[in-house]
């Protein structure tokens, strides 16, 4: 008997059959790229790691640049609470691959991080991850040479995210990159601009008392601690400053640079 295919159930019928084969198609699809997505984060999160150190030219580095000069760079997790370095024991118990893991995943988890309270929350980000992926590339003998530390910040519309790269003395700044952040191009979003990052590598983090004195100056920005904050961006520029203290400080990067960089 065939069917009458002005009918409603066969309407119907033929939008489910129609609804079934594109949810296959849409989930295969997603299953199958996901190993392509996974790879080009890496990439990208790799080569924002290589400008925050200043090793990348986007105008002449390919994405094969990215591959070799990014294993220079060994990526190790610390626990900002000790300032140490995970051991190999821990990272297993944990479950964490430095190699893939992600701050900005683990700042949902409850085991992973932890809610901070007003007073400590200087940045403005509500949570702080426990562990945090430090890349650095050392001599042969051993002696830091470049650290590249994972920022964040909230700025005016949301939370920045970058990469702080220092010099071996944990102090001397290499260079900042930021791959994510929500400010208003030409306005806050000037974050981005290299024109404005030049002005960072070689200023002092840390005063002689060992206190942050990084800091974003209207107008100026001349001294050996100070860069110029963005012009009408001043509460971006402010949530930059805030950003840099509060990941240099104790409850960031601060016990970590003491423990095993400057000693
Ligand atoms: C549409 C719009 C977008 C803005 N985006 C930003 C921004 O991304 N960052 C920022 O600090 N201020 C931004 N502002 C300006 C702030 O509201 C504020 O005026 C500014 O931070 C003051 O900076 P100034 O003292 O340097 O002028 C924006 C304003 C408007 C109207």
């Amino acid at each position: 008997m065939s069917s009458n295919v002005n009918s409603v159930s066969y309407t119907i019928k033929v939008a489910l059959v129609l609804c079934a084969m594109c949810s296959i198609m849409i989930s295969g699809a997603a299953v199958l790229l996901k190993p392509m997505q996974t790879a080009n984060q890496i990439l990208d999160r790799n080569r924002n790691i290589l400008i925050a150190a200043g090793m990348y030219d986007p105008a002449v580095n390919t994405n094969a640049d990215v591959q070799s000069m990014f294993e220079r760079f060994n990526a190790r997790i610390v626990d900002l609470d000790t300032g140490s370095y995970l051991t190999d024991e821990q990272l297993a118990e944990l479950g964490i691959d430095p190699l893939t893991y992600s701050e900005a995943a683990s700042r949902n988890d409850p085991a992973l991080s932890s809610a901070l309270s007003s007073d400590e929350d200087t940045a403005n980000i509500r949570r702080r991850v426990r562990y945090a992926t430090v890349y650095s590339i050392e001599s042969a003998e051993g002696a830091y040479e470049t650290l590249v530390l994972p920022v964040s910040g909230f700025g005016l519309w949301g939370i920045m995210y970058g990469y702080l790269a220092i010099e071996g003395d944990g102090n001397t700044i290499r260079g900042i990159g930021f791959y994510d952040h929500k400010e208003t191009p030409g306005l806050g979003g000037e974050i981005s601009n290299p024109i404005w990052q030049a002005q960072w590598p070689g200023k002092q983090i840390f005063d002689t008392a060992g206190d942050v004195a990084f800091e974003l100056v209207k107008g100026g920005g001349q001294g050996e601690s100070q860069v110029d904050a963005l012009s009408g961006a001043t509460l971006t520029s402010r949530g930059v400053e805030n950003m840099i203290a509060f990941w240099l400080g104790q409850r960031g990067f601060g016990s970590f640079l003491t423990n095993e960089v400057k000693s």
